[in-house]
């Protein structure tokens, strides 16, 4: 019996060795952990459960059966992250480069099926030179079953990807199909083909961190949501984001203990609002200050910033929050902005998770680079995520509120539950001076008499009540007061029950 003890663990140990000494060696050389140790800082004290650590690929090309390190470079299991159970697979890149063979997709797999079952999010840590080469079509294979069950687990569990390496090919596609994507500067990298390939098809010479390093990803191409500075902050970020999220959709957002009176007056917002209309002023300071202990997690911070979107949570409750940040483009909504908050919009209903949202919007940037990139189309997905949203809507208007921009930031009229406005609110179809010119262009000559047309639309259109007395805005609050108007609202709507009609899936303008 004792030898038999001795051999499992002899075997563990074996495989808790991955591609051995000097590679995990090279892994810490270039400021990495390994998979093993990634996970033990993302999970709780003691809490892996690991599944499948003696499986071996079983390819016999290129001498292949001569090297079958047991785990076949990935790491997968269950644990818990603040007592909560979550799916975990880690990819070491010391065996194969982390490369996705047969049974490594099988690994994923088995855990994937599990975590749908048993309704818990998966969170993959990617750290994969993709296909494994000497495999072909049977990676190939693999890759096609996670995308499937990537497809199948979308609205279903929420899954997180963080890329902690080189990712090429294949290993990108399954992330990009997550709700979230986490990279680590300077130490991971995101693309379809590599910088070589890039040269000899399209003669470009560009560096791997140019093409697709973090700054890349969170800042041009928008498909990461963040990055960390490296693998220990990106796992205490991931942990704070699992927080925020239900295991499933079939449970509601952890509600967590808070400290934080919910009416809490906060004086200093009656005068976030500059006197001048065109001055900028910063959204995040009112997000923060109605935050629960001002903590603010947000997604997409680099990328349109002319759009703010994150998590909150009200008296415990994760909120979603997007808010329009005058302090960029004066709020405007293009199609970056767009993108970014409909597919927030999206995550958050499929979710169940409330949406707040704080308007500042003069309207939809102009210009042909906004036309041709198809504006339009983005516009509406934004339009049509509000639209089709049945979880609790609570919106306030804070300054303006233009135009198509003013339907579509979650209004009255696509199902928006509370409706508030700030005494400084200006709801119209477009601005002032814009108005006067189109309505009293023969006057444009006479400047002393548009300017008097100008502060007669002021008065008459640049101000909450007109929309307050058609029941647009259901109540004018004061801004000290709208923590608590928010949570209030917010609290009133837990029962919210609300069903769109039966189809088997709408076609939102993609
Ligand atoms: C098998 C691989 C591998 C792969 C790396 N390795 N990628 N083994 N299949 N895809 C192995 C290497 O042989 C090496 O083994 C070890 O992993 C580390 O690799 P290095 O090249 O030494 O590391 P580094 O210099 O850091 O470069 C990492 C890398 C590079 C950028 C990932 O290895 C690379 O370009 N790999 C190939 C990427 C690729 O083209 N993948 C296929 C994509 S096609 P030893 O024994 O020396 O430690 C694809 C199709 C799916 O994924 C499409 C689905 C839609």
């Amino acid at each position: 019996m004792k030898d038999i003890l001795e051999e499992l663990e002899a075997r563990r140990a074996a495989a808790r060795e991955g591609g051995g000494e000097r590679r995990i060696a090279a892994q810490h050389g270039k400021g990495k952990l390994t998979a093993r140790e990634r996970i033990e800082l993302l999970l709780d004290e003691g809490s892996f459960e690991e599944f499948d650590m003696f499986v071996r690929h079983r390819c016999t090309e290129f001498g292949m059966e001569a090297d079958r390190p047991a785990g076949d470079g990935v790491v997968t299991g269950w644990g818990t992250i603040n007592g909560r159970m979550v799916y975990v697979f880690s990819q070491d890149f010391t065996v194969f480069g982390g490369s996705l063979s047969e049974t490594h997709a099988q690994k994923i797999c088995k855990i994937m099926d599990m975590a749908m079952q048993n309704g818990a999010p998966v969170i993959g840590l990617n750290d994969s030179g993709g296909a494994r080469i000497q495999e072909g079509v049977a990676s190939l294979a693999g890759y096609a079953e996670v995308f499937q069950r990537n497809i199948m687990a979308s609205g279903v569990v929420p899954q997180i990807s963080v890329i902690m390496g080189p990712c090429a090919g294949g290993a990108v596609y399954s992330p990009a199909m997550t709700d979230f994507i986490f990279m680590v500067r300077d130490s991971s990298y995101m693309f379809v083909t590599g910088p070589d390939v890039v040269k000899t098809v399209t003669n470009e010479i560009v560096t791997a961190e140019e093409l697709g390093g973090a700054k890349t990803h969170t800042a041009k191409s928008s498909v990461a949501d963040g990055a960390f500075a490296d693998d220990v902050e990106a796992m205490m970020e991931v942990r704070r984001l699992v927080d925020f999220l239900p295991a499933s959709n079939r449970e509601k957002p952890p509600v967590r203990p808070f400290f934080d009176d919910p009416a809490r007056v906060e004086m200093s917002l009656d005068t976030l609002i500059p006197d001048n209309p065109n001055q900028p002023y910063d959204m995040k300071e009112l997000i923060l200050k109605l935050a629960d202990e001002g903590d603010f997690y947000e997604i997409q911070e680099d990328f349109a910033k002319n759009i703010i979107t994150g998590f909150i949570r009200l008296e415990g409750s994760t909120v979603g929050v997007v808010a329009n940040q005058p302090m960029v483009l004066a709020g405007c909504l293009d199609i970056d902005s767009s993108r970014k908050a409909a597919r927030f919009v999206r995550f958050c209903d499929a979710f169940e998770i409330p949406i707040l949202t704080l308007v500042d919007v003069p309207g939809f940037l102009p210009g042909t680079g906004q036309e041709y990139g198809g504006v339009i189309k983005h516009g509406a997905k934004l339009l049509f995520a509000y639209g089709e949203a049945t979880v609790p809507k609570v919106t306030v208007i804070t300054r303006k509120a233009y135009g198509g921009a003013y339907d579509v930031m979650a209004s009255k009229h696509l199902r928006g539950d509370f409706n508030y406005a700030w005494p400084t609110a200006e709801i119209a179809v477009m601005g002032a001076k814009g108005a006067t010119e189109i309505l009293y262009r023969s006057e444009l000559g006479d400047k002393e008499k548009i300017a008097r047309r100008t502060k007669d639309y002021e008065d008459r259109f640049a101000n909450p009540f007109v929309a307050a007395e058609r029941g647009f805005i259901d109540e004018v609050i004061m801004p000290h007061s709208t923590r608590r108007r928010v949570a209030r609202a917010f609290a009133s709507l837990r029962g919210k029950s609300l069903q769109n009609p039966w189809k088997k899936h709408d076609n939102i303008p993609l």
